[in-house]
């Protein structure tokens, strides 16, 4: 099985960006951390970064003969990207949102994500470790 993993705006700073919010972990640090527990399940990823919407939107284009599923973290485009979620539409591959936070516990503009409907499902609040269970959700993907 192969995973393609897309972190969204701003997750690059993840470590110093707000980490009261979003903790003390790095990207790499994540991006490790996935990486060990993809070896032990016989999984392999590929990790992508933007900033960019339009960036976002060619990737999960382009994964569709490559990949068996996506993990993402839309960041702030979750709220905002219709481009992204006809993008995860389209590409038709099993998707989990991923989020840091609770977006259901803090302002009311996070409340809404306009990718989740087009997702397998959503990881939401559980800090780095939102990461690790959609891996391992990933793996359950197809067996129902
Ligand atoms: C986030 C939540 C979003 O609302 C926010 O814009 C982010 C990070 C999270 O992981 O908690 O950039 O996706």
């Amino acid at each position: 099985m192969k995973i393609l993993v897309i972190h969204g705006p701003n997750l690059n700073l993840l470590g110093e960006r707000e980490p009261a919010v979003y903790g003390k972990t790095t990207l790499g640090d994540i991006n490790s951390g996935m990486e060990a527990l993809a070896k032990e399940l016989k999984v392999s990823l590929e990790f992508f970064q933007s900033n960019h919407e339009g960036e976002i939107v060619e990737k999960i284009g382009s994964a569709r003969k490559t990949f068996d599923a996506i993990i993402m973290n839309p960041a702030a485009y979750t709220h905002t990207s219709v481009a992204i979620r006809d993008a995860v539409a389209a590409c038709g591959l099993d998707t989990i949102e991923v989020h840091l936070s609770n977006i259901y516990g803090r302002e009311e503009f996070r409340h809404k994500s306009l990718i989740a409907p087009v997702c397998k499902g959503q990881i939401s609040g559980f800090g780095a470790e939102s990461y690790m269970l959609a891996l391992r959700a990933c793996l359950t993907l197809g067996k129902k």
